[in-house]
């Protein structure tokens, strides 16, 4: 890993597991309880709008009882000693990376500290529940949902995702099983644009074999590792 100055890293859900917030798709995740199709599509919101705001709610008082674990504080290190580009994209909706310091992170999956406005289309700071369908506090309208982006949506930022993927020297995912696009297509275009590609997972993952290099256990244990070795190389 030479002549590395700008990285991007896609972080998923197996980086705030260890903090006790479960993934999607292993045993016992978030899915195997809820059918996506539930909770996590417009129609679900459309077709019963309390089932999805209550899931959600549930979800959002939870997080704010969680604690960034040793993952994400390495990645907040990373983030303050790193000198070249750095860009956290984070498929999670939890507040994890911010809370252990790092400022460079996107959220293309939205924030569960968030609501957003279908009326006026503002985002306005959320820790409270929307099941009683509270106003907007831009507009006043009653027409909050989580910000949250669902299946069938599009993901958020993906041009600022695509300059940083551009410019990349290195890419690295943590703890994403790969399963869902376009996050899990991001090591191809990485890797077509010319940067080296590392997997950090607690095993290979769907698309493991896009990878130059893989090494797999807890994350608590090999990302603090890797960020040790990659501030030592510098
Ligand atoms: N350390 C590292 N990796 C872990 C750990 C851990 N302690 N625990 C689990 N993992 C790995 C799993 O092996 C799996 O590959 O994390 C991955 C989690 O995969 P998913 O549950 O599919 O989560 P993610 O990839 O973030 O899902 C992507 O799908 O449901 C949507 O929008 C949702 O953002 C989410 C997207």
């Amino acid at each position: 890993m030479n002549q590395i100055r700008n990285i991007v890293i896609l972080t998923g859900a197996g980086v705030s597991a260890e903090s006790g917030i479960d993934t999607f798709r292993d045993a016992g995740g978030l899915w195997e309880q809820h059918r996506v199709e539930d909770v996590a599509t417009p129609e679900a919101f459309a077709r019963d709008p309390e089932l999805v705001l209550r899931f959600y709610d549930m979800r959002r008082e939870a997080i704010q009882t969680k604690q960034p674990n040793a993952a994400h504080h390495a990645l907040a290190r990373l983030d303050a000693e790193w000198r070249g580009e750095l860009l956290i994209v984070t498929q999670n909706v939890d507040d994890l990376h911010e809370r252990a310091g790092a400022t460079r992170v996107l959220h293309m999956h939205g924030e569960h500290l968030n609501a957003w406005c279908t009326a006026c289309d503002e985002r306005s700071p959320w820790t409270g529940p929307l099941l009683d369908r509270p106003a907007c506090p831009e507009c006043g309208v009653a027409a909050l949902r989580p910000d949250v982006v669902w299946f069938g949506e599009m993901p958020y930022r993906m041009e600022e995702i695509f300059a940083a993927l551009r410019e990349a020297d290195l890419f690295v995912s943590i703890g994403t099983s790969g399963a869902v696009y376009p996050a899990a297509g991001f090591v191809r275009n990485a890797r077509e644009l010319g940067a080296a590609t590392l997997e950090l997972n607690l095993e290979p993952s769907q698309g493991s074999s896009w990878f130059d290099e893989s090494r797999h256990g807890p994350a608590t244990e090999v990302v603090p590792a890797w960020v040790d070795e990659l501030l030592t190389r510098k």
